[in-house]
């Protein structure tokens, strides 16, 4: 696990094994960026020239490592490129300019880089706290690698310490803040990226509940047995094939002096097969990712908690596995659902929007400000907006754009899309008061959307954000993005609660 501090020294005195500073491109060159002017004055102004023979530019997220040779305390100095110098307007003096997630995946892909390496400094900007978080950060969750399950190999650790240098008011507490919810994104991607053999949603409601109990949440878990007699027809139809029985857990926190309440509810398929309308092969491989809704919104309840934000924030967490067996659901069986309405299910693979709703319709009696549930829910929201921005569906345009753009602020992809009315004619059944699927496939990503809506009753406030592409990296690493499981969202919910609790970038919620 990669710890962080903040240190208020020199970038060229600190002892370290690798110094990260950042740089510009310009017209004339590369330019070192605020943090980095002491290394070229320990170089003698030999830094641009060194880096244009390395034919490295400055561009956003182009990292090389130079050998300081006795320069400085540190062996290594890393350049991270920060694209072009922030154009500050003059009125918005030197504290301007600096676009924080330009800074998390500068600090991101250049801690990446230092694998193997057991402490780094990073000289990024950091003249503010915002931007000192921004660093460390970054770097936490550069610093990320999944181990469990490899036995040995030449594979190098991430860097065991990073000091972010930074003399900004309010650093200190900034950078705390970065580790609270880096741990919180860390656990969530462990949870993705950890096989549905050793993640099945009994074992997910354990870690819940030790988990979030020493957090100071209260768990709450309803078996198999409770939800068949509570009437949580959509979680157990949707488990019902499997022999790992399914799950709801709901983890509650509250503050003395809240003024509002959250609800969150998150997808938790441990694996989605498809069940009897199985998936192809190429298709199913990374299907363990679709809890990664559920990890989001039980990763963002850990991170409500530690930080003791002034808000109730209730989580739930749908889990099941889609399996296909005897006693699995089939097509055309008609599902009586928590919420009263029954569901006709056409095809076993549109199992999200059904252990959802069945989330929504139990949320609702928390009587929340808002619920916004977060899914891996079709892969038609990857066809329409890729892999790494996930859409934003609501009964309330001015929730939906305000889940865009706190999103937007830290840095994940979010886009609004619309609920058109017309679509909700191809979810008539024959037989039920809904189906759960349109026969088309054209749109079905807001089909999706406008089924979840038939399930929230009127005056509530809901927002659905459908994250498939965004929940699973199957490239590359980038920036602080590594392969595989990501987090994605789970920051957002945090500073959605942040919002809610009035101590966000905004002042009032609406
Ligand atoms: N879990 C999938 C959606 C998904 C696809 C997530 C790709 C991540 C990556 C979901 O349960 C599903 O199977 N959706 C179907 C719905 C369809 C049957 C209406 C889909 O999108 O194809
Ligand atoms: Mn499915
Ligand atoms: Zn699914």
């Amino acid at each position: 696990m990669t710890t962080v501090r903040i240190n208020a020294s020199d970038a060229v005195s600190i002892e370290t094994s690798a110094l990260i500073i950042g740089v510009h491109t310009t017209p004339e060159g590369p330019r070192p960026a605020p943090g980095g002017e002491g290394l070229d004055q320990a170089l003698d102004g030999r830094l641009a020239g060194i880096l244009t023979t390395m034919g490295f530019t400055g561009k956003a997220e182009e990292v090389v490592k130079i050998p300081t040779l006795g320069a400085l305390p540190a062996p290594v100095a890393v350049a991270v490129g920060l694209g072009d110098a922030p154009q500050a307007a003059p009125q918005d003096g030197p504290e301007d300019g600096y676009d924080l997630e330009t800074l998390r995946r500068a600090a991101g892909a250049a801690v990446r880089s230092l694998a193997g390496t057991a402490s780094a400094a990073l000289a990024l900007p950091a003249r503010t706290a915002a931007e000192a978080e921004a660093v460390a950060l970054g770097g936490l969750l550069g610093a990320y690698d999944f181990t469990r399950y490899r036995t040995g190999g030449d594979r190098k650790p991430p860097v065991g310490e990073l000091t972010v240098l930074s003399g900004a008011a309010g650093a200190e507490e900034a950078v705390a803040h970065a580790a609270t919810l880096a741990d919180a994104v860390t656990l969530v991607r462990d949870l993705v990226n950890t096989p549905p053999s050793d993640l099945w949603p009994a074992r997910f409601a354990e870690i819940a509940q030790e988990t979030g109990g020493e957090a100071g949440l209260s768990v709450e878990v309803l078996d198999e047995v409770r939800l068949k007699e509570d009437g949580y027809g959509g979680i157990i139809g949707v488990g019902q094939g499997s022999v790992n029985p399914p799950r709801l857990v709901r983890v509650a926190y509250s503050h003395p002096e809240a003024g509002r309440k959250v609800a969150f509810v998150g997808k938790g398929i441990t694996f989605d097969s498809g069940g009897l309308s199985l998936k192809p092969s190429a298709s199913m491989d990374w299907m363990k990712s679709d809890m990664g809704g559920a990890g989001a919104v039980f990763g963002a309840l850990l991170a409500i908690a530690r930080l003791g934000l002034r808000v109730n924030a209730v989580g739930y967490l749908c889990l099941a596995e889609n399996m296909p067996s005897g006693s699995a659901q089939r097509p055309s069986d008609v599902l009586h659902t928590y919420s009263g309405k029954t569901v006709e299910v056409l095809d076993t693979d549109a199992e999200g929007r059904l252990v959802l709703i069945d989330g929504i319709a139990r949320a609702t009696e928390d009587e929340p400000d808002v619920i916004i549930d977060v899914a891996t829910l079709t892969g038609a929201q990857i066809v329409a907006l890729g892999w790494r921005t996930a859409g934003v569906m609501a009964n309330d345009d001015a929730l939906r754009e305000e889940i865009v753009r706190i999103a937007g602020e830290q840095g994940e992809g979010a886009w609004g899309m619309p609920l058109p009315a017309e679509l909700r004619k191809g979810l008539d059944s024959a037989v039920a008061d809904i189906a759960n699927l349109q026969p088309e496939r054209w749109g079905s990503m807001l089909a999706a959307g406008i089924f979840l809506r038939e399930f929230v009753p009127a005056g509530v406030r809901w927002a659905h954000v459908d994250m498939a592409g965004p929940a699973f990296n199957k490239g590359e690493p980038h920036g602080y993005t590594p392969k595989g499981g990501t987090g994605a969202l789970t920051r957002t919910l945090v500073a959605v609660a942040e919002h809610y609790a009035g101590n966000g970038t905004s002042a009032q919620a609406v």
